[in-house]
């Protein structure tokens, strides 16, 4: 959790590069809001180009919600670009300042309308955006990666010659869904010149000021001069914003930097810094992101949220050009199986690949699209972004290969104590091209077999009590991890 706690806001300092073309200089710009590292927290962050705000200047995040009266959160900077990097160099920088607060605790599903600015320079129009549910009540969230913006203006409207461009339908879909949360699995700008972000936080301000925004990294967020510092700059996240753990109604959200674990993923191999994955020959295994995935994988144990998700970039499985991620395969999906985690939200591949329920390897079901909670975990990568698609490979896909295609889409999640269902929506007409359903059963219910015949209760019963003995003799084994 950063130093935003203390001071009820955060910020960022990047200086950036002729980003204030189209936009008043001062005036508040590139809004998005994530959730805050405590329960029921927004924190609210913008920029502005040109002269920061002085001293004697008073930016504030002002909001109001029912119940409450209107709040006037003082916000601040946080966090600044190290000096020297490639694009604060450029003759043409335009300085942009990121400010932010946080706000709350505010009643779980209730509408805030707030706004950001200063009484000296003005204020942003207002927006409305609602906090996540608790527990007890429905989420319907919404994950999709691999964006790119490489047709938008520096203001982050679409260019005037761009005749096509996915990413505007995927976020205008999204944006007319109104869903609960949104989860990005990675590759959001695929620019790491300060000009390139600027373009992607504007493009994005109309769904990310709304809806709350949880982006995790991708590999296209790492730059060889910079590091991750122009994404870690961009959104306010909480732990230590590459890895953790938050929940929105019924579900605890696991996101984690897969980018960390060295596999055959393409990344900048020189620079400085290194990139993680650099310290040592191709291939080292570094056990702190495992050991971290455990550790907050028993805290999601020990909730009372009935399911678990969890996001990160690099699939562990995934019938694309990138394919099966062997490292995240090897290293994540033995703690994801031992820890019941019920579904795992990637990316990285251009197009949408979707698995049935894996164990070890394997399909435990197919030739059906409803399944019983704790079965096993199921994939899901969703990288019809926005960005160019890939064309999925030409052999046989897997026996765990349950559905998939290449199309712009996004994927929307709906969940319920008791259900979660997932559906790929297209960009290009918002038709719903694969569908799944995990229920949580009653040892009394019947469950799906490949065949369609419901399973005897006994014979169900057995098969938790024998997936629970697999899942805490694989816990023994993860410890030397
Ligand atoms: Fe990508
Ligand atoms: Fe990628």
């Amino acid at each position: 959790m950063r130093t935003l706690l203390l001071s009820a806001l955060l910020v960022i300092m990047a200086a950036a590069p002729a980003a204030a073309q189209g936009t008043a200089a001062g005036v508040p710009e590139q809004l998005r809001v994530t959730l805050g590292a405590e329960p029921n927290t927004f924190v609210i962050h913008w920029a502005i180009a040109g002269q920061p705000y002085l001293s004697t200047e008073r930016p504030v995040v002002e909001a109001s919600w029912t119940g409450s009266p209107t709040k006037s959160v003082p916000a601040a900077r946080v966090g600044a670009l190290a000096a020297g990097g490639s694009v604060i160099s450029q003759a043409t920088a335009v300085p942009i300042t990121f400010y932010g607060a946080t706000i709350g605790p505010i009643p779980a599903g209730e509408a805030v309308t707030y706004r950001v600015g200063s009484p000296e320079r003005g204020y942003s129009d207002t927006r409305t955006i609602r906090m996540v549910p608790n527990e007890t009540q429905g989420l319907r969230f919404v994950a999709y990666g691999d964006i790119g913006v490489d047709s938008t203006d520096a203001d982050g409207k679409r260019k005037s010659t761009a005749t096509e461009f996915p990413a505007f339908e995927v976020r205008d879909r999204v944006i007319q869904e109104k869903p609960d949360l949104v989860i990005i699995p990675g590759d959001l700008a695929y620019q790491n010149s300060q000009q390139g972000w600027a373009s992607f936080l504007r493009f994005m301000d109309p769904l990310s000021s709304v809806v709350p925004f949880m982006p995790t990294l991708g590999n296209h967020e790492w730059d060889s001069t910079l590091g991750y510092a122009q994404y870690l700059n961009s959104y306010v996240l909480p732990g230590d914003e590459k890895t953790f753990l938050f929940r929105a109604g019924p579900v605890t959200f696991i996101a984690l930097n897969s980018d960390e674990i060295c596999s055959n993923h393409s990344r900048a191999s020189t620079g400085s810094p290194p990139h993680p994955c650099d310290d040592g020959a191709q291939g080292k295994f570094n056990s702190s992101i495992t050991d971290r995935l455990v550790e907050l994988l028993k805290q999601a144990q020990n909730d009372t949220t009935p399911w678990t998700v969890v996001y990160h970039h690099h699939p562990a499985y995934s019938h694309g050009r990138h394919g099966s991620d062997f490292a995240v395969q090897t290293y994540f999906t033995p703690i994801y199986e031992a820890y019941g985690v019920d579904l795992v939200v990637t990316a990285h591949d251009h197009l949408y690949s979707r698995s049935y329920p894996i164990r070890e390897g394997r399909s435990v079901i197919n030739g059906t699209n409803d399944y019983t909670k704790g079965m096993a975990p199921l994939y899901v990568v969703t990288g019809g972004g926005g960005r160019s698609l890939y064309t999925p490979p030409d052999y046989d896909p897997p026996e765990w290969y349950a559905a998939g295609g290449k199309f712009h889409h996004h994927v929307r999640i709906n969940v319920t104590p008791t259900m979660l269902t997932l559906e790929a929506v297209l960009a290009s007409n918002g038709t719903v091209v694969d569908q799944f359903t995990i229920t949580q059963r009653a040892l009394s219910e019947p469950s799906p077999t490949p065949e369609g015949v419901p399973a005897p209760p006994v014979a169900l019963a057995l098969t938790m009590m024998a997936a629970l003995a697999l899942a805490l003799a694989r816990r023994r084994v993860h410890h030397q991890y």
